[in-house]
Parts: structure tokens; sequence; C-alpha cells
């Protein structure tokens, strides 16, 4: 089983990622980890240096060579990912594909409290525009979506992304048939 996070900057995708391919024994895959390994560049100098559409198709073609390994993983996206038709069709028919949703106010919070150095589209674009542009996408994109509120109102702690990874691994093991499996 593939299993892909998806949703905003700042949403939880690599912390939960990590979490539910431990509890899973999965390998895990960070997307950005591996453009910028591939690129051998930051995700920063790749968007200064080429652009936001080349970098979406590095994503999209990066994406493509992880999943045709084909074995059990983990992966966590970047928060634009789906923004590309052909990588959101991915994600929906060859993983079982998991939204970390969160409102505009709860991910402003959090992102107040990040290190967004390596975040070049919070440079150009305000959250609320970026959502309003997302949301639709990921709700499309995803099979299973978690709501961030129903662990915390503010900043997320270690506990609540154990809790979030331990009930997608509790919600997968109950479900007969998961969607790409
Ligand atoms: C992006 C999100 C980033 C990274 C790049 C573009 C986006 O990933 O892929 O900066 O368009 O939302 P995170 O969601 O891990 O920050």
């Amino acid at each position: 089983m593939i299993i892909s996070l998806i949703g905003f900057m700042g949403s939880g995708k690599s912390s939960v990622g990590r979490r539910l391919a431990d509890l899973l024994s999965f390998p895990f895959i960070d997307l950005d980890a591996e453009i910028e390994i591939r690129a051998g560049m930051s995700i920063t100098a790749i968007f200064s240096a080429y652009g936001e559409p080349a970098f979406r198709k590095m994503e999209y073609e990066t994406l493509s060579s992880v999943l045709a390994v084909g074995q059990d993983m983990v992966i966590a996206t970047g928060g634009g990912t789906p923004v590309n038709p052909e990588s959101a069709g991915m994600l929906r028919e060859r993983t079982v594909c998991v939204y970390l949703s969160a409102s505009e106010n709860q991910l402003s919070e959090i992102l107040s409290v990040l290190d967004n150095s390596n975040r070049p589209m919070l440079k150009k674009h305000t959250v609320g525009e970026l959502m309003r542009a997302r949301v639709p996408i990921y709700e499309n994109t995803a099979h299973i979506s978690v709501n961030l509120s129903d662990y915390t109102d503010g900043v997320p702690d270690d506990s609540a992304f154990d809790r979030i990874a331990g009930d997608i691994v509790a919600y997968l093991g109950e479900e007969k048939r998961v969607p790409g499996n």
C-alpha cells in the first residue's frame, strides 16, 4: 500500500507521515527532500532559478519515479503537489490519499511559528488566497480527510501528530477495501 499525505503548508504532512511510516514499518519519502536531492538545489533556489511551472514539472516527475518503485511506502507531498492535475491524478489513482485539513486561522497560527524560508509561495501569496484555490483540489484528490482541529485548536504538538497517525492506521485497518489496494 502507498499512502500519500496532502494538505497546505504547515498542516503536518511530514510530521504525520514519519509517524505513519514508523507505525506501519513502511519507508518514508518526503517529496520536497527528494526533489532537492535530484536537483542538487533547495526548493527556494529552484523557484528563483526556474519558476513555479518548472518546479511543478519536477515535482510531477519526482512523484512519478517514486511511485514507480511500487512498494509499500508513506509519501509526504508538498502543499502544491495536487495543483498539477497530473500529479493529483497519480495520487488519487495509485495511492491511498489522506488530506490533512485545517482552517485558515489555524494554518496562519502554525505558519507564524515555523521557519518558512524554504517556502517561496508564501513570499508571493497570502494563505487565504492559496487556500481558496487549493482546498477544492485537496478535497477532490483525497480519499480520506483528517481535520487538525479535531486534535488541537492551535499548533499541533508531538502528541497530536501521534494521535493523528494512530487514527489513520486504525482507519486503514478497519476498512475492508481501501482505495488503491
Ligand atoms: C509548496 C509547498 C512546499 C514546497 C514548495 C511549494 C506549495 O511544501 O513543495 O515550497 O506550493 O504549497 P510544504 O507543504 O512541505 O511546505
